[in-house]
């Protein structure tokens, strides 16, 4: 038995969906344990693409089970779509392959209302950060849960309770929304008839998803634990305030699902061979101008949410180490490697420089962190097609030496590095399950 967790060790979008469908072949159970739709996740089997926001990517895989644990905020209209989606593509999500936890808080209209609102500019109120979110409601929704006011999925079973609560929570919003945004009140009927359609689509999905997780690992099923975003957008270890709401790194598991610390075997830290950021906030590393424009051509870095630009940049492996430190980081899995084929000379951010010394793990505050000059450590890149690489031997010079180096400087060994999007375009080095 093992359960490996799969986290994004920068600011998210490192191919977790292509790792985590692809080590599902060996997994019973894949489990969300945070974050919402606000991620998105492309997986690519033969011809077929699919990006997955809140469905675990693992469902791919007939006969396996999935689980949205307690820590998922859900935005059930956007649940429901993604089943049907599925089901028009001939992949059954159905309640005997996937459970949502009871007490994942439910993102509700006007949480998106608040998101979308915070991000726009209020005239005569004085300047606000705008953090660049995806506008899905993740913020306000985790408010209301640390706040007490959330509803949660389980309380679409119970309509008294569900209009109790509703009630209460809209006092305050239709407050925010009357006196200082200037947006339309929300009414309880209307709340109410949305709880009637999804009771009709996915009561039978709800649950405790503890149970089936404990029983997993009492008859010890292998787990994989599917992270969404980044270390570096967690809410405490992050850029903060330019972060999402959530607890991104390894540990998340375990308050998010309700996993066991030491049921987390393996920790898998995905990196993508260069560095890519959507939204505000620092960037140490960050390209702009001509390459930096070549980057996101190469790697197609155009949000799976958003679809916003990516901003691109240099290898930041302080982010990594960092990353490793916090989760726990036992393998890393390099993805698109082949993005930088013929981008060379390459650079590898080994350290930091603030204030005349050298840092190896980034500073926890972004007043520090905009000061710190990154240290390069140059490399000389590769020309070659290496998409039909299966073993690190078929890999060019160049590319050899910048993983040797990415692993030297991450501090970290490397579990498999991925050479295209496609599920096969893998070199695995490591057996996870
Ligand atoms: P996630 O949010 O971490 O799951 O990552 P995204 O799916 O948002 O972004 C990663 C993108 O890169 C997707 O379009 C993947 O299909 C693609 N991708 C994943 N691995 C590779 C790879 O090794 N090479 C290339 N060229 N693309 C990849
Ligand atoms: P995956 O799982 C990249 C970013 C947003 C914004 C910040 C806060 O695909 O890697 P939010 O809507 O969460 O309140 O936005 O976090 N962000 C992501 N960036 N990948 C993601 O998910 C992200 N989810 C949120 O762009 O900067
Ligand atoms: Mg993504």
């Amino acid at each position: 038995m093992t359960s490996v967790a799969v986290v994004g060790s920068q600011w998210g979008d490192e191919g977790k969906g292509k790792v985590v469908d692809l080590l599902t072949e060996g997994a019973d159970l894949v489990v969300r344990f945070q974050g919402g739709n606000n991620a998105g996740h492309t997986l690519v089997v033969g011809e077929e693409t699919y990006a997955l926001h809140l469905v675990p990517s693992g469902i791919l895989h007939p006969g396996k089970g999935a689980l949205i644990g307690n820590g998922v905020v859900v935005d059930p209209d956007v649940l429901i779509g993604e089943i049907d989606a599925l089901a028009a593509r001939g992949i059954a999500v159905t309640p005997a392959n996937l459970t949502v936890s009871s007490a994942a808080h439910v993102i509700m209209p006007y949480h998106r209302q608040l998101d979308v609102a915070r991000e726009r500019p209020l005239p005569g109120k004085g300047d606000r950060a705008v953090i660049g979110t995806t506008g899905r409601g993740i913020g306000p929704c985790y408010e209301d849960k640390a706040s007490r006011q959330g509803l949660r999925m389980g309380d679409i079973l119970l309509p008294d309770r569900f209009r109790a609560r509703a009630r209460t929570a809209i006092l305050e919003k239709n407050a925010l929304f009357a006196h200082l945004y200037g947006l339309p009140e929300t009414g309880l009927e209307e709340l109410e008839a949305l709880r009637l359609k999804w009771h009709a689509r996915l009561a039978p999905y709800i649950g405790d998803a503890r149970s089936p997780l404990w029983e997993a690992l009492r008859l010890g099923k292998n787990v994989l634990f599917e992270g969404a975003q980044g270390s570096q957008l967690d809410i405490d270890h992050g850029t903060y305030p330019y972060v999402t709401s959530s607890t991104t790194v390894s540990g998340g598991a375990c308050g998010g699902a309700g996993a066991p610390p030491k049921s987390l075997d393996k920790v898998l830290g995905l990196v993508k061979a260069y560095t890519t950021r959507v939204g505000e906030g620092p960037f140490p590393t960050e390209v702009l101008g001509p390459l930096g424009d070549r980057l996101r051509e190469a790697g197609r870095e155009y949000g799976t949410t958003t679809g916003r630009p990516r901003r691109c940049g240099h290898l930041d492996a302080v982010a990594v180490r960092t990353a490793a430190a916090l989760s726990g980081i036992t393998s890393l899995a390099v993805t698109k490697l082949d993005v930088l084929r013929g981008l060379g000379p390459l650079k590898i951010a080994r350290g930091y420089r603030l204030d005349g010394g050298e840092l190896l793990c980034m500073p926890l505050d972004i007043h520090d962190l905009a000061r710190c000059e990154p240290i390069y450590s140059d490399q000389p890149g590769f020309d070659e097609d290496i998409s039909e690489a299966r073993r690190l031997a078929d890999l060019p010079s160049g590319a050899r030496s910048y993983l040797d180096a990415l692993e030297e400087h991450c501090g970290v060994p490397l579990g498999l590095v991925s050479v295209g999007p496609e599920r096969g375009e893998t070199i695995l080095l490591e057996k996870f399950f």
